[in-house]
């Protein structure tokens, strides 16, 4: 049985943080961790005695601010974000069908799958798909900002992500519905966006959301580009 990762919860961003853990190792990723959570982050790394190898983001958030530069700071891990988010100071920009490495031979595959943002990714780790704000559990991720594209994000989805294994266990970005893991199977059968829809009821849908502006966008990208830490730090 492939293992699970340890899903934790901000409340005022509804974001999940996920920490993978090599199983029988000490070595930890983690992935689109919040900077107001990050005592409570080290806390859980410290607790369980793990070495954090890598700080992931699937995208730049404009929800929330990252602690992935004080994480960095803090525990010696390295950033890795996907390269067309504009996240400089990662030391990892990844590509499409790279693998992250860590621990004794875990690896993390990426895919990259724009829609959401541009350069927005998702990850494959021993049958679990971080899905940031691509998939979500019965949604997806808005496509009006960011150089989101409601085409390119349903090609993503049913063109990359579907094509995982029905089994594989779907782990978002958000939940606003009090949801925590879902399965590809699942979500091709029942996703009330996405499953048995052309792509021109689901452009058009999209399309017709008139979502509010995210509250912190015009702060929290240009945070989340220098891995949420003040420009010049
Ligand atoms: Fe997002």
């Amino acid at each position: 049985m492939n293992p699970n990762p340890i899903q934790l919860f901000d409340v005022e961003s509804s974001t999940f943080t996920y920490i993978l853990v090599a199983p029988g190792g000490q070595d930890a990723v983690i992935i689109d961790p919040v900077d107001h959570n990050v005592e409570r982050d080290l806390r859980h790394l410290e607790r369980l005695g793990l070495r954090l190898a890598y700080v992931l983001e699937t995208h730049a958030h404009a929800d929330h601010v990252t602690s992935a530069g004080m994480l960095r700071e803090r525990t010696g891990a390295r950033a890795a974000a996907p390269r067309g988010c504009g996240i400089a100071p990662a030391e990892r920009q990844l590509d499409d069908g790279d693998v992250l490495e860590f621990g004794a031979g875990e690896t993390i595959a990426v895919l990259h799958t724009p829609g959401h943002t541009a350069g927005s990714m998702c990850y494959v780790w021993r049958g679990n798909v971080f899905t940031g704000d691509t998939l979500l559990i019965d949604g997806c991720g808005r496509t009006d900002f960011q150089s989101g594209s409601a085409d390119a994000l349903y090609d993503s989805v049913t063109g990359k992500l579907f094509a995982l294994p029905d089994a594989t266990r779907v782990w978002p970005g958000h939940d606003y519905k009090g949801q925590s893991v879902s399965t590809i199977g699942w979500e091709k059968r029942h996703n009330s966006r996405l499953a048995n829809r052309s792509r021109d009821d689901f452009v058009k849908l999209m399309g017709e959301l008139n979502l509010p502006k995210p509250k912190l966008i015009d702060v929290a990208v240009p945070a989340n580009q220098n891995l949420g830490l003040p420009h010049g730090a």
